[in-house]
């Protein structure tokens, strides 16, 4: 039987009744297994170009690229809800936004997008989702401004941080946004931002009263073991798994116990 699929009005509607699951998806393989284990919402984030580019941040990503890895998470989700990532300058005025995320979702088979950005993507966000494109907006610590703010700070530690948060934050559910994304900000904050506003919030490093959390798969399987920040809870050790089985392969190789006679085949008589 078919699973529900998760819509925009149901992860609106989650709001104070159930806590929302999001995680990064980056390909079809990775996909399938987070929608079967019943993850509301898979993004193709531009984390991509850090965790599978292995580039230094998430500037060098090009729109091209996300639409090709929402493709491949498309292919692989039956339930989950797919936002793409809007790549850095790839929503310098209305119309590029529109034309870019209308790619994401027709040719990519996005159903939504997220941008980040305050006050200065308002416009935007009112134009997409009056054109139909559901949009979550980014606030906080957002990785694509890291040149302007120099490095990756946490938010909300002052009252003047608190007080912008705050405005952005209605201002972009007033826009249309459907969620807010709360990266890096501090707990208190997050929490005041999340009873401000009647749109569910998803946050990362923004503590516990978010209305949902997002975690970057990598992190959570712990697939590098150099990357342990703080708000990252490492459900598994894939790092060492994925060692493991990598060496004992190269050694039952090198010391011919594999391919086993079991493990090729033989002339049927
Ligand atoms: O690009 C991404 O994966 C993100 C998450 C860190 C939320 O934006």
């Amino acid at each position: 039987m078919k699973l529900k699929k998760i819509t925009v009005s149901h992860i609106a509607s989650s709001k104070k009744r159930h806590k929302l699951t999001m995680l990064t998806a980056y390909d079809a393989a990775i996909a399938k297994l987070i929608d079967e284990a019943g993850v509301d919402i898979a993004l193709v984030g531009d984390s991509l170009g850090m965790v599978i580019q292995g580039q230094e941040n998430t500037i060098p990503v090009k729109l091209e690229d996300i639409i090709y890895h929402t493709k491949c998470v498309a292919r692989g989700i039956e339930r989950a809800h797919i936002v793409a990532d809007m790549p850095f300058s790839t929503y310098p005025t209305k119309t590029h936004a529109l034309l870019n995320a209308g790619r994401l979702l027709k040719e990519g088979g996005a159903e939504s997008v997220k941008l980040e950005g305050g006050e200065e993507i308002a416009d935007i966000v009112k134009t997409l989702t009056s054109s139909g494109i559901p949009v979550i907006a980014h606030i906080g610590l957002k990785p694509q401004f890291i040149h302007r703010m120099g490095g990756y700070k946490i938010h909300g530690k002052d009252e003047d941080s608190e007080r912008l948060l705050l405005k952005e934050a209605k201002l972009l559910e007033k826009a249309g946004a459907y969620s807010l994304l709360l990266e890096g900000i501090t707990r208190e904050v997050a929490g005041k931002i999340t009873d401000s506003v009647m749109i569910p919030t998803i946050g990362i490093g923004s503590g516990p009263f978010c209305d949902g959390q997002v975690l970057v798969i990598n992190d959570l399987l712990g697939m590098d073991k150099n990357f342990k920040p703080k708000f990252v809870k490492q459900y598994a050790d894939l790092h060492l798994t994925i060692t493991n089985a990598v060496k004992t392969y190269c050694e039952e190789v090198k010391t011919g116990n594999f391919p086993a006679m079991e493990n090729s085949f033989t002339i049927e008589k």
